[in-house]
C-alpha cells in the first residue's frame, strides 16, 4: 500500500521514535511495512523516507539514491546509529514532508552508519555525497529533527510563515 505522507507541522514529525524490538524482526508485518515505505517513497519520487513520515513512531528508514532506477542501491536502516562522519558538503536539500521548499544544508560528505536489516542482522554502510546526505537526513527524522531545524532562524521562520499562508489558503494538507 501507498501511505499518505505526513506534512509539517504534524507533531509526529518532531518526536523521538522508538527502537524496533528484537521480537519484531523477521515478521511479515515488518517486511510489509518496509516494502510499503519503499512504494510510498517511489510514488513521491523521493530518495529517502522515515517511518514518522507515514505516522509511525519507529526507528525505520528506507533510502534509495537512484530513486528506483537501481535495486542494488536500496538501503533499509532499522535502529540506525551514525558511527562516523567526515568532511563537509553544502547542497540544497528538501523533504517529502515539507514539499516545495529546498534550501542549502551543511552535511558530512561521508557518513558511516550501523543499523539492523529486516531480519535483525546488524551491518555497516558508508555513503558519500547524496547517500551520505540521505543517511543523515533520515536519521535526523528518527530523532524528530527536520532539515529546517538546521537552517538559520531567519530562513526557518520564513518557511514557517509561507507554510501557514498555504494552510490558510487550503493548499497544504
Ligand atoms: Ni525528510
Amino acid at each position: 500500500m501507498i501511505y499518505k505522507i505526513v506534512k509539517y507541522p504534524d507533531p509526529v514529525l518532531e518526536q523521538k521514535c522508538d527502537p524496533v524490538g528484537e521480537e519484531e524482526f523477521g515478521k511479515s508485518e515488518l517486511k510489509q511495512f518496509v516494502s510499503d515505505m519503499f512504494a510510498t517513497m517511489y510514488a513521491a519520487k523521493g530518495v529517502g523516507l522515515a517511518a514518522p513520515q507515514v505516522g509511525m513512531k519507529k526507528r525505520i528508514t528506507v533510502i534509495d539514491p537512484s530513486a528506483g532506477e537501481d535495486p542494488a542501491q536500496r538501503l533499509v536502516l532499522i535502529n540506525p546509529e551514525i558511527v562516523a562522519k567526515e568532511g563537509k558538503l553544502i547542497e540544497e536539500e528538501g523533504c517529502l514532508s515539507i514539499p516545495g521548499f529546498r534550501e542549502p544544508v551543511t552535511r558530512a560528505q561521508r557518513t558511516t552508519v550501523k543499523a539492523q536489516d529486516e531480519h535483525g542482522q546488524w551491518f555497516e554502510a558508508t555513503g558519500e555525497d547524496l547517500l551520505s546526505r540521505a543517511i543523515q537526513h533520515e536519521n535526523d527524522h528518527l530523532d524528530g529533527v527536520l532539515f529546517i531545524s538546521r537552517l538559520s532562524p531567519l530562513k526557518r521562520d520564513m518557511i514557517r510563515r509561507k507554510i501557514r499562508k498555504l494552510q490558510k489558503a487550503g493548499e497544504w494538507d
